[in-house]
């Protein structure tokens, strides 16, 4: 059966069917996928049912899988990271944790962040638990040139346990913490395979603009996300089961939906790949 396309948004995602992943795709199809992914920055491929070693070497066609053993993961595969509606915050006060509520990019935290994430709905909820995504290229795009230019060339420190943050955000350890140092950033940085260029935020992980006193930095920040999270800039993707949603950190930002009711479970299982340090 021949790949089949959809557009899911207006302006970004869209959707495939025709594939089964426990056969990785040939070349020609791989490239497809690749291209889908960097016409549409948010790609979702339909009807899967994978075991975590399948899941993990089908996206690895895509890049090559980050290793993030402390956190949970599978039994069968520890790239097969696992996100649920059980989450707590083990480290910290045990309590309920929803990973991801507030408006993101993965791991900006790290020098090098990962380019994709990969997100398979293993089990979705009868109804909520969307995940949103606004358009990073859009949002720079649509920037008055005053302001791009005032920007171009700025930096922000990005950190785990951001003072900035709006979410909780889970303890890690001591021994990780530490082999986390805070990395510096462009706000506008340009994508290495598209060449475009996308503002770059984390609404719970930039510290300051380098350069920039503290209530400037702060203003400026807020004012970057107000725009950047404009609905003429989102997508909203509400799962369905066996969805591999696959998204392109380098120019989205993504925000996960515990909205769900009570009592029902949301497992998705997550495979990053590892990016490069953005410039
Ligand atoms: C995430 O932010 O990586 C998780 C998104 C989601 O669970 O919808």
């Amino acid at each position: 059966m021949a790949l089949q396309h959809e557009k899911l948004g207006g302006h970004m995602a869209a959707a495939v069917t025709g594939i089964d992943l426990n056969t990785l795709p040939d070349g020609p199809t791989q490239a497809k996928l690749v291209d889908a992914l960097h016409a549409n920055l948010v790609l979702c491929i339909r009807g899967q049912n994978l075991a975590p070693v399948p899941f993990r070497n089908a996206m690895a066609r895509f890049g090559t899988p980050m290793l993030r053993k402390q956190l949970a993961h599978t039994a069968e595969c520890a790239e097969v990271n696992i996100i649920s509606s059980e989450d707590r915050d083990e480290l910290g006060d045990g309590k309920k944790l929803v990973n991801g509520a507030s408006w993101h990019t993965d791991d900006s935290f790290m020098r090098a962040p990962c380019s994709l994430t990969m997100l398979y709905g293993v089990t979705v909820p009868s109804r909520g638990g969307d995940t949103q995504f606004t358009n990073m290229y859009a949002a720079y795009d649509d920037l008055p040139a005053e302001i791009k230019a005032r920007i171009d060339r700025l930096k922000v420190i990005h950190k785990y346990e951001s003072s900035r943050k709006t979410n909780r955000v889970a303890k890690r350890p001591e021994t990780e913490m530490a082999a986390m140092p805070e990395a510096t950033h462009p706000l506008v940085r340009t994508h290495p395979e598209t060449r475009r260029k996308a503002l770059y935020l984390n609404a719970n992980r930039m510290e300051q603009v380098v350069g920039l006193e503290r209530a400037e930095s702060d203003e400026l920040l807020d004012a970057l996300i107000g725009h950047a999270i404009q609905p003429k800039f989102q997508y909203r993707h509400v799962w369905r089961q066996g969805d591999i949603v696959i998204w392109d950190n380098r120019c989205t930002m993504h925000k996960a939906n515990a909205d769900y009711p009570e009592g029902e479970r949301r497992l998705m299982h997550r495979v990053i790949v590892a990016g490069t340090e953005p410039f």
